[in-house]
């Protein structure tokens, strides 16, 4: 389960303009509710129902099926397998959609839907009832508000540019009659939730918007992710002793640079990679308890998987910008958790020192954590007692990093920093 936001609000107040920064800025999936209310006034409309009519709409429900895909990442709607995305924008249809919301069989036939949606992911939801009825948990509700006459201007800006022709007083009076309809409906209407944070966009850039919800999804990380339940600390502490045990028992071990342990959770490690027991090599020897990065194919095995999920593995995808491995790797660091990782996101089976890719510089400037460098050093292959140096180096700060505006040639040059150091170390094991 992820992090959920519910942004609720009325019309044209910015909801999905603002919730699309969002999910791309953080990795959250933007699941934009009001298309779904759209795909079906759609329909009803199609079929000559009339849309205020819980008689007509009733027996239309049972011949749609309403999904969301995502294709190239941007959020698309299926009615029936044809993707309506564009058609359900005119306002003929936002009224259709406002009509067709108010009968409680229809609202209670998409609920299923969004929560579905809602329980894997980190999700940012935007809607009406998403924070009063929908997720009544979420971590974090935003009510976003506007003056009727700024949204109305808003939304006749957006259609007009799409090349729809409208004028500027049927908006506002389409706005008005839907403020009616969705703050006076029986069932789940247009509601500030009483935990929810208010916030009237008239006079704020989106920017200035989409910074104050990063500030409240922070906050809410910060606030939630703190305790690590003592079971898990506990347990973490058991698997290492074990751990540790058994390789000092197999392989003749030393540790260096015991004064640059970390002396708190919230690090980062990053060490070369040379085998799968590095990461075993470093937990042992690191008292606070870490999350690891772990190549996506290792979860593909049913054992394995479970063992990398227990002590706080989560999956990376080598071979893209995997962004929700980066999240959640923010997350477990804001949770106070250590995350170990290998900078160059695969082994080096020749024990050369490769070149890191942009992960780590991201992750420790984004969170603004040191990286501890680790240089693991053997001859040969791994065999029964082998000599095994792990030394462990000054950390490097943020600062150090030099990343101002995450670019790609800041995050690699970074990158390079944190490799050459480790790459000292490994020399220095001889
Ligand atoms: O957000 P939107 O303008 O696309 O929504 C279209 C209509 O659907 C809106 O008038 C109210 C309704 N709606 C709702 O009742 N509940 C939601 N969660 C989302 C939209």
């Amino acid at each position: 389960m992820g992090l959920k936001c519910a942004l609720d609000g009325p019309s044209g107040a910015g909801k999905s303009t603002i919730a699309k920064k969002i999910a791309q800025k953080l990795g959250f999936v933007y699941v934009d509710t009001g298309a779904l209310y759209r795909s079906i006034g759609l329909y009803a409309v199609r079929n000559g129902a009339k849309t205020d009519s819980e008689e007509e709409i009733l027996p239309l429900l049972k011949d749609i099926s309403v999904e969301l895909k995502y294709v190239d990442d941007v959020q698309r709607v299926f009615l029936n397998g044809e993707d309506v995305s564009d058609m359900i924008r005119t306002p003929e249809i936002s009224m259709a959609a406002s009509n067709v919301s108010a009968i409680p069989a229809v609202r209670e036939f998409l609920l299923g839907l969004q929560r579905d949606i809602a329980e894997k992911n980190d999700i940012i939801m935007d809607g009406r009832d998403i924070g009063t009825v929908i997720l009544p948990n979420a971590e974090v509700k935003v009510f976003l508000t506007a003056t009727p006459e700024e949204r109305a201007r808003r939304r006749y800006d957006e259609l007009v540019a799409k090349g729809q022709e409208v004028t500027y007083e049927d908006i506002l009076k389409d706005i008005n009659q839907r403020d009616y309809n969705d703050s006076n409906r029986k069932t789940a209407p247009l509601k500030k939730a009483d935990d929810a944070v208010e916030i009237d966009t008239t006079k704020m850039s989106v920017d200035e918007v989409v910074d104050s919800i990063e500030e409240l999804i922070d906050a809410a990380k910060r606030r939630d992710f703190k305790v690590i339940p003592a079971w898990r600390i506990r347990l973490y502490s058991i698997l290492r002793v074990i751990a540790g045990a058994v390789f000092f028992l197999i392989f003749d071990i030393r540790y260096k640079g015991k004064e640059n342990l970390p002396k708190s959770g919230s690090v980062i490690l990053a060490g070369n990679h040379r085998t799968w027991f590095d990461p075993v090599l470093i937990a042992i020897r690191v008292k606070y308890i870490s999350s690891y990065m772990a190549k996506a194919e290792l979860f593909d095995v049913p054992v394995l998987r479970s063992i990398i999920k227990l002590v706080h593995g989560f999956p990376t995808r080598r071979n893209s910008a995997d962004v929700s491995s980066l999240s959640r790797a923010e997350e477990f660091i804001r949770k106070g958790y250590n995350l170990t990782m290998f900078p160059e996101g695969t082994r080096s089976r020749d024990g050369k020192i490769g070149r890191a890719r942009s992960g780590v510089a991201y992750i420790a400037s984004k969170c603004g954590v040191p990286v501890y460098p680790v240089g693991i050093s053997y001859k040969g292959h791994l065999c029964f007692r082998r000599k095994i140096t792990v030394t462990f180096g000054e950390p490097i700060s943020p600062e150090e990093l030099k990343i101002n505006n995450l670019t790609k040639t800041e995050l690699r040059a970074a990158g390079e920093r944190v490799m050459s150091r480790i790459a000292e170390l490994v020399e220095s094991n001889g």
